[in-house]
């Protein structure tokens, strides 16, 4: 995690430029992330912003939820500084420095969301226990919505994912950078899982209504209800 952390120490001030160019669709991505919350928008809902980065999740949540007590948690104390400054017209926000491969919940929510950020949780298990512990933190009829980069079912789609992603890239990036730069980062930090599996990792965990509201190739944006 301390390689990851530092990655986001020392990217945070550029972040906000260079995701919409290294991920596909981001505002879209991000925008289908906050429609995944079923309560009316005028409901106090408790929220939790798991890796809020710079901010930009919350951001939407609060334009179309005024009502929502967001908790925002990320492990790089640089984005969370800058999210401060994005989200400084909602005092209502609280913010937490830490690592979620160590996290323990300690308040219950109706929604908990993340984006770009769970598939640095290294192994499938860790990924199966955060899944476990949201669950556990959920209220009745609360949501867990994820927006992540995921694998293919098998090794001809999940390369034709890469062809697809990298063709993005390359209306803003050139291929140099793209392989030497981002193609690496992605080998060496992200452990993404594949679609499919952390599918039924819900259903096992006792997810209802579990669902893809949105993708495009290895981006994904799923997940399910707590009856
Ligand atoms: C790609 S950024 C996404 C930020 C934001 N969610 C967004 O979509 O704009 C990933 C974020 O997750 C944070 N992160 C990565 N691993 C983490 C961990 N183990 N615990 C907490 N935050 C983590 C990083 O510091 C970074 O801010």
């Amino acid at each position: 995690m301390d390689k990851i952390k530092e990655h986001f120490e020392q990217e945070a001030h550029e972040f906000d430029k260079i995701i919409l160019r290294l991920i596909p669709y981001y505002p879209q991505m991000l925008d289908a992330l906050v429609t995944s919350i079923p309560f009316p928008e005028n409901k106090k809902i408790k929220v939790i912003d798991l890796g809020c980065g710079t901010g930009t999740v919350s951001k939407k949540v609060k334009e179309k939820y005024p009502s929502s007590r967001i908790h925002c948690i990320d492990i790089a104390k640089n984005m969370i500084e800058i999210a401060k400054h994005k989200l400084s017209n909602y005092p209502d926000i609280t913010y937490e420095n830490a690592d979620l491969s160590k996290y323990s919940f300690t308040n219950s929510y109706d929604v908990v969301l993340s984006s770009l950020t769970l598939h640095h949780l290294v192994t499938d298990d860790d990924k199966i226990n955060f899944y476990t512990k949201i669950y556990h933190a959920l209220n009745s009829n609360g949501i867990f919505y994820n927006a992540d980069n995921v694998i293919g079912s098998n090794e001809p789609i999940q390369e034709n994912n890469m062809i697809h992603w990298k063709e993005f890239m390359q209306k803003t990036v050139s291929v140099e950078e793209i392989e030497k730069k981002w193609i690496r980062k992605y080998n060496e930090e992200d452990r993404p899982a594949k679609l499919i599996n952390q599918l039924n990792w819900l259903k096992d965990i006792g997810f209802v209504n579990i669902d893809v509201i949105w993708k495009y190739y290895n981006f994904a944006v799923y997940g399910g209800l707590k009856k």
